[in-house]
């Protein structure tokens, strides 16, 4: 039986309801001379539509295929529907690989994490943005979450960390506000 996706059921009203994040914050994260960035979990493009100059090349992966169907309103990017726990490349493959508001939703999220820095190419930056579960407002995003059904599994920044350690990563930790990153850079080869 096929099963009820939420983001399907969400993705012509997403960009409506949701804030652009502040303007050239990924620009300064993803930094200069990038070309190949992939936002996995990247929905709409809501995010990734930021970092559409200077020759850049920008694949969302995402499960939803209608999320994706809409990032053609916001841009030229290439589209792939798949789970970020298999990512249908090859090792290496990106400069750059970000995840926004999207860790918490996935099944497995050690699988995807390790997909993540797998198709990361060395020299390369992985950067997570998550909502901080450990502010209340947060909390109470995720018991919506919970009553609403998404399956939501919110972890904390030194959990992500602790995965990205595991896989040979040295990730630096911040926060801003509800918001917390962790960014990881691969050694060069
Ligand atoms: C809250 S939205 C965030 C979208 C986008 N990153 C943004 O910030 O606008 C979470 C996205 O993760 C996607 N998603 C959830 N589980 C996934 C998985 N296992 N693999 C790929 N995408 C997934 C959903 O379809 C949805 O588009």
């Amino acid at each position: 039986m096929p099963s009820f996706d939420h983001f399907d059921f969400l993705a012509p009203w997403y960009d409506r309801f949701i804030d652009s994040p502040p303007d050239d914050l990924f620009l300064s994260l993803v930094g200069a001379g990038v070309r190949r960035v992939l936002d996995a979990g990247g929905g709409t493009g809501r995010v990734s539509r930021q970092l559409q100059a200077d020759g850049r090349w920008i694949a969302l992966a995402d499960s939803s295929i209608r999320m994706l169907r809409h990032a053609i309103l916001a841009g030229d990017f290439g589209r792939v529907g798949s789970q970020t726990e298999q990512l249908p490349f090859a090792a290496g493959s990106f400069d750059c690989v970000l995840m926004v508001d999207a860790l918490h939703h996935v099944q497995n999220q050690r699988q995807t994490l390790s997909e993540l820095w797998r198709v990361l190419a060395p020299g390369g930056r992985l950067i997570i943005e998550e909502p901080d579960i450990q502010r209340l407002p947060v909390k109470l995003i995720a018991l919506g979450e919970k009553l609403a059904l998404m399956h939501s599994h919110f972890l904390t920044a030194e959990q992500i960390a602790g995965l990205l350690r595991g896989l040979g990563a040295e990730p630096v930790i911040q926060h801003k506000e509800h918001t917390l990153w962790v960014l990881a850079d691969k050694p060069p080869a």
